[in-house]
């Protein structure tokens, strides 16, 4: 989530850099009187999406209408002094990024935009000038990165797709000569010959290359070994991190009272569990920006999980009676989907989980009678009745696990992440 975080820093000073980088244009004109720093773009985004609807371009206040001082030439027409309007209209749709394929997708769309100015065309048959009133109504553009590992084991975009489409084009021409207006008649051509090598012409690789370099940059320190995904690279370091916390085998210190019926109390202590650093992923690994919130889904797994508690059954009526269980768990797959507002300050919410237990067997320590009627009793109970009994945990483990994300303060944590690395230190 932190790394989410960084990423659509990074975007965003990417796309400042290469505004900067626009001549005629003064960025620092829409950056307002604070400097831009990593904590106010995260501060600025926070308030984007507390909107009810957020659209318009985020962080920088771009002025609308937006005259662009000076000649612009895309395919060999010419802009004088183009006014533009529609980029308030702006919003972000879709995003979807797939750990599991190494890939990012991103969907924005604009009501309309809308480029007026002074335009010469030179041409063969003909020159034209005059004023041009373009409009396109209903764009919908999809960029799509697809990333992977080279030889350095660095991450890299190999390839960058854009897909720009509308529901209308309206052109409107003066002083256009016989050849151009029959150009211009046909919005469609217009376009794919125009507007199109203009807008995603160039785009595509000045996208790659940009992004490249930052992460070359950002990302130095972060090598992967291209012999594994980097989802089963991430995966690895959770594994390590579990052991060098000394959380496998895992013991937990509090008591587990379950009251049952006919006020009967069972009592689990000295519960203890193994196996838990055998976690790998076992199918996928995807964020998804959809309607102003990030739904993450994940699904991991484990090999098998020893576990050992001591347990004791008492009732008001009857002396208590306990022993030692051991359990084996052939395997544990787990899938989990939360969703994030994209209003940190909210708190994720845990969708689902589901659990899917392995083949279960037990093992008692041998000294209690009772020890073998449990074990007898759950090793007898078929193996498809662990999935019956998982379904009446689940709702408890999903309460559990929402309580203690209702803690989560994600605002605070990026923030202090980005106070660490200096966040407060000007970008441009
Ligand atoms: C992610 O990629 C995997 C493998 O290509 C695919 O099976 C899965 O459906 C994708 N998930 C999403 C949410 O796009
Ligand atoms: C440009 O054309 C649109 C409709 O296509 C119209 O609404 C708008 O007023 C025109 N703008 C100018 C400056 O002529
Ligand atoms: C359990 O207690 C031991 C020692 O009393 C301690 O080292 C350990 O961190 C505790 N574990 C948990 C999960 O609280
Ligand atoms: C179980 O019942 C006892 C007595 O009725 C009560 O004190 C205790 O809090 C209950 N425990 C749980 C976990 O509900």
């Amino acid at each position: 989530m932190v790394r989410g975080g960084v990423v659509v820093v990074v975007v965003v000073v990417v796309v400042v850099a290469a505004l900067t980088r626009a001549q005629n244009i003064n960025v620092r004109d829409w950056m307002g009187e604070e400097p831009l720093t990593p904590q106010r773009i995260v501060e600025d985004l926070v308030e984007y999406f507390s909107q009810r609807d957020p659209h318009g371009i985020p962080v920088l206040d771009v002025p609308e209408p937006l005259t662009i001082p000076g000649e612009r030439s895309a395919s060999g027409i010419t802009l004088y002094d183009a006014t533009i309007s529609g980029h308030s209209g702006i919003r972000l749709e879709y995003v979807n990024v797939n750990i599991t394929s190494l890939s990012a997708m991103t969907r924005i769309t604009l009501p309309f935009l809308n480029i007026v100015g002074d335009y010469d065309w030179p041409g063969y048959w003909g020159s034209s000038s005059g004023e041009a009133n373009i409009t396109l109504v209903a764009i919908q553009a999809t960029t799509e990165l697809f990333l992977g590992v080279n030889s350095q084991g660095l991450l890299t975009v190999e390839d960058v797709q854009i897909d720009f489409v509308y529901d209308d084009l309206k052109l409107d021409f003066t002083g256009l000569s016989y050849t151009h207006s029959l150009l211009v008649g046909t919005a469609s051509t217009f376009f794919s010959t125009v507007i199109q090598p203009f807008v995603v012409g160039g785009a595509q690789s000045k996208i790659m290359d940009r992004i490249n370099e930052r992460m070359t940059q950002r990302l130095a320190h972060l090598t992967f070994p291209d012999s594994i995904s980097p989802a089963d690279y991430a995966v690895t370091k959770v594994r390590n991190k579990i052991r060098e916390m000394n959380m496998d085998p895992f013991k937990a210190n509090k008591t587990i009272d379950q009251n049952l019926t006919w006020g009967v109390t069972i009592q689990l202590k000295n519960v203890e569990v193994s196996g838990i650093s055998t976690i790998h992923r076992t199918h996928e690994v995807s964020f998804q920006f959809i309607d102003n919130a990030v739904f993450v889904t994940l699904q991991i797994g484990t090999q098998t999980l020893a576990g050992g508690a001591d347990w004791s059954l008492s009732a008001a009526l009857m002396p208590g009676v306990g022993g030692h269980l051991n359990l084996e768990i052939e395997s544990l797959a787990i899938t989990i989907e939360i969703k994030q507002p994209a209003n940190i300050r909210s708190p994720p919410t845990l969708r689902k989980i589901d659990v899917q237990l392995g083949n279960i067997a037990v093992r008692s320590g041998g000294e209690g009678t009772l020890d073998y009627v449990v074990e007898a009793a759950v090793n007898i109970l078929p193996n498809t009745l662990r999935n019956v009994i998982m379904n009446k945990l689940e709702p408890r483990i999903h309460q559990i696990i929402q309580r203690e994300m209702n803690k989560m303060d994600l605002y605070r944590i990026v923030m202090n992440k980005l106070a660490e690395r200096g966040g407060s230190r000007p970008l441009i």
